[in-house]
């Protein structure tokens, strides 16, 4: 794939059964994407670096997927001018509520946005960077009308019994 137009990022391997649904979805729609693990806890220094280059590498999106005191789309959007995705990972005891609350109350003039708990928010996240990214990229925009037209068609072919 050619250079990084999304990053996502996660706080541990364990969210990668999570979040390896938004890289399938990327993956899908063939957006040029890489993923990393990097802890906003335990490798601040590395995480911050890393996300002051974004921007320099022509990245347009971050996501962030993190769980428990989920600090890491927060400390993204605080090293980063580009927008940022977070998605809370229900990886604790309290089932992501807690991961929501952290990366959701951001305080005013810091957004971060946040998806929903888990699966549907690792989709989400990756269907949101490429409503972002296609606003420019014609082509793009094409092939996510053509997804929603296809699920569109799938509930209205949807017979109960
Ligand atoms: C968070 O702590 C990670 O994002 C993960 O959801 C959670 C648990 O991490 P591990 O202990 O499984 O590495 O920082």
């Amino acid at each position: 794939m050619s250079d990084p137009l999304v990053c996502v990022v996660m706080g541990s391997k364990s969210d990668w059964g999570i979040m390896s649904r938004t890289d399938a979805l990327l993956t899908e729609f063939e957006v040029p994407h890489e993923c990393r693990v990097l802890s906003a806890h335990r490798t601040p220094k590395a995480a911050c670096e890393y996300a002051e280059a974004l921007e320099g590498r022509g990245v347009e999106v971050v996501i962030c997927g993190a769980g428990a005191a989920a600090h890491l789309a927060g400390a993204f959007a605080a090293h980063s001018l580009l927008p940022v995705l977070g998605v809370p990972i229900p990886s604790s005891d309290l089932q992501g509520m807690d991961a929501l609350l952290a990366t959701v109350q951001m305080p005013g003039g810091m957004p971060v946005a946040t998806l929903a708990i888990g699966k549907a928010g690792a989709d989400n996240a990756a269907l949101l960077a490429i409503q972002i990214l296609a606003a420019k990229r014609p082509e793009l925009r094409q092939k996510f009308a053509a997804y929603r037209q296809r699920r569109a068609e799938k509930v209205l072919a949807e017979r109960l019994p």
